[in-house]
C-alpha cells in the first residue's frame, strides 16, 4: 500500500504544490490531505487543482479538541509534512504521530528560529546581521517552534548586493528542490 502523507500550510502552498506534484506521480506515497488555519489560503486552491481534498481548521479545532487526530488516523496518514504553517504543534498531535511530523523552515537552524521566525522576518533577520550564507533546514517537530532533531540542510551563499527578494528567491529554489525528495527519502526508510 502506498504511504500516505497530510501536508499543514497557511499560505499560498508552493511547497504543498511541489509536494503534490512530486507524489502524483509515485507509486511509493500519495498526498491523501492538506489542512489549513487559513480559509483565505491559495493552498486549498492547488489542492483542488490536484483534487486532493482539504480540511480548513479553527483555532480551537487544533488545540481543544482531538477532531483532527481522529481524521488523520481514520485516513491512515503515515506522515505529517508542515510546509509553510505557522502554528505550534499541540502536543496531542505529536504524541499522536511521534516521529512523524516534519517542518520545513526556510534558514539554517537553529539560527533563525523560534517564535516569529517566518517567512520574510527569517531573511530580513539573516540580511541585517550580513550572513554569508543562508538556507534551508527539514527537521521533525516538537513542541517548540523550530528545534526537533535535523534531517536535511542545504545551503546557498548570499552575494553582496542580495537583497529580500533575491535570498527569499534562492530559499525558496533549494524548498522546491529538495523538500519533496527529503520526504520519500524519509518514507522508504520508516517501517510500515
Ligand atoms: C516557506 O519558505 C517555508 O520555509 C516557510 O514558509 C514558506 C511557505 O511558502 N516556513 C516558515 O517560515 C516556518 N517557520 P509556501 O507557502 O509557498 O510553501
Amino acid at each position: 500500500m502506498k504511504k500516505r502523507i497530510a501536508i499543514f500550510a497557511s499560505g499560498s502552498g508552493s511547497n504543498a504544490q511541489k509536494i503534490m506534484e512530486h507524489f502524483k506521480r509515485s507509486t511509493e506515497a500519495e498526498v491523501v490531505l492538506v489542512l489549513t488555519n487559513n480559509a483565505q489560503a491559495y493552498v486549498l486552491q492547488r489542492a483542488d487543482n490536484f483534487e486532493i481534498p482539504s480540511h480548513i481548521f479553527t483555532r480551537q479545532e487544533f488545540y481543544e479538541t482531538d477532531d483532527i487526530i481522529r481524521m488523520l488516523k481514520t485516513l491512515q496518514v503515515d506522515l505529517i509534512v508542515l510546509a509553510g504553517f505557522l502554528w505550534l504543534v499541540p502536543q496531542t498531535l505529536l504524541a499522536a504521530f511521534p516521529n512523524k511530523i516534519i517542518n520545513l523552515h526556510p534558514a539554517l537552524l537553529p539560527k533563525y528560529g523560534g517564535k516569529g521566525m517566518y517567512g520574510d522576518n527569517v531573511h530580513k533577520a539573516v540580511l541585517a546581521n550580513g550572513e554569508e550564507e543562508s538556507g534551508i533546514t527539514i527537521h521533525f517537530a516538537n513542541a517548540q517552534f523550530d528545534e526537533g532533531e535535523i534531517i536535511h540542510q542545504s545551503k546557498f551563499k548570499i552575494e553582496p548586493g542580495d537583497n529580500l527578494e533575491m535570498v527569499k528567491f534562492k530559499v525558496q529554489q533549494l524548498e522546491h528542490q529538495h523538500f519533496p525528495k527529503v520526504i520519500e527519502n524519509l518514507l522508504k526508510k520508516m517501517k510500515s
